[in-house]
């Protein structure tokens, strides 16, 4: 494995931290990976390499899953028909249909329910939120993965939350089973040159490292120092400044009317079989 310099090294800390005092020693390619991430929202027409499907799948499938349940499965849509309708219910987020592979991740629990079927076992622990968690957590760690191996071989990503916007409009567009649930698309290709993203600055870690316990003083100075720094990346790329990175935060968070449909999420949920106890 080669080593990167720690020039590069250093402008992967300055890209993702902003400029600043970070150093770190010891890298190596696996890091350097996961370091190089940005979401990539416009892609090239070019087709994936064979078998590249397969060996996402196996890195997915080579993800911790909690007990070995592997509560989880994932759809892939090639068919642009079926794309464009996924787009649509995406928030029409018209870039998916774009990419020649859009993954959607499925928190699964209608194989447990079949094997307890086939078995005539009882599986009443699937009623229960914990379940419904598992089988999310799953389904998040074999995306992760995924998305790691696809950057790995040079291609890019971007995870699609709103699919979960109307969660049984998704459903019946894939055919899901009672007791599964879309997490999130993934859109899979490779990135035009011509748009090319950039590696986004994350909160200082004062901000998401905590040492044996705690400490939410710290939020104040690092938020501040985070509106600058995310200020300074929007300038540098030219696009358009959102506001302040925590005031623009908490517009999204600031109630129903801006959860695009996820606020119904609980009853949507329980019609697909999820009785969340
Ligand atoms: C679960 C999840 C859902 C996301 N949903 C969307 C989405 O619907 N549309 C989109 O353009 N980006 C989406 N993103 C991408 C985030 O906006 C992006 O990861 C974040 O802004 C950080 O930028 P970066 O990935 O380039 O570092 C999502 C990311 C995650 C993890």
């Amino acid at each position: 494995m080669n080593a990167p310099s720690s020039h590069t090294l250093q402008q992967l800390l300055d890209a993702r931290y902003g400029q600043g005092p970070q150093t770190l020693d010891c890298i190596n390619e696996t890091i350097e990976t996961l370091m190089q991430h940005r979401s990539v929202r416009a892609f090239t027409d070019q087709p994936l390499a064979p078998n590249t499907l397969e060996l996402l799948i196996a890195a997915a499938q080579s993800a911790s899953t909690s007990s070995n349940l592997q509560t989880w499965s994932v759809i892939a849509v090639e068919d642009p028909a079926r794309k464009q309708r996924l787009s649509a219910l995406a928030g029409n987020q018209v870039f998916i249909n774009s990419c020649p592979l859009f993954l959607v991740w499925i928190a699964d629990l209608a194989r447990m329910q079949s094997m307890g079927e086939t078995r005539g076992k009882t599986t009443g622990s699937l009623d229960y939120l914990e379940m419904m968690l598992v089988a999310t957590i799953d389904s998040a760690l074999a995306a992760q993965n995924a998305a790691i191996a696809a950057e790995s071989l040079g291609l890019g990503t971007c995870y699609i939350g709103a699919i979960r916007n109307d969660l049984e409009g998704v459903a019946r567009e894939l055919g899901l089973p009672p007791r599964a649930f879309a997490t999130f698309g993934m859109c899979v290709g490779y990135a035009d040159p011509a748009q090319r993203s950039a590696i986004k600055p994350r909160l200082p870690q004062a901000s998401v490292l905590h040492k044996e316990q705690y400490n939410l003083s710290v939020h104040g100075d690092v938020v501040e120092t985070y509106n600058d720094t995310m200020d300074a990346f929007y300038a540098a790329q030219a696009m358009k400044p959102l506001g302040a990175w925590d005031l623009h935060s908490l517009n999204r968070v600031r109630g129903p009317e801006a959860m695009n449909g996820r606020d119904a999420m609980t009853a949507a949920l329980h019609r697909l079989g999820f009785a969340l106890k």
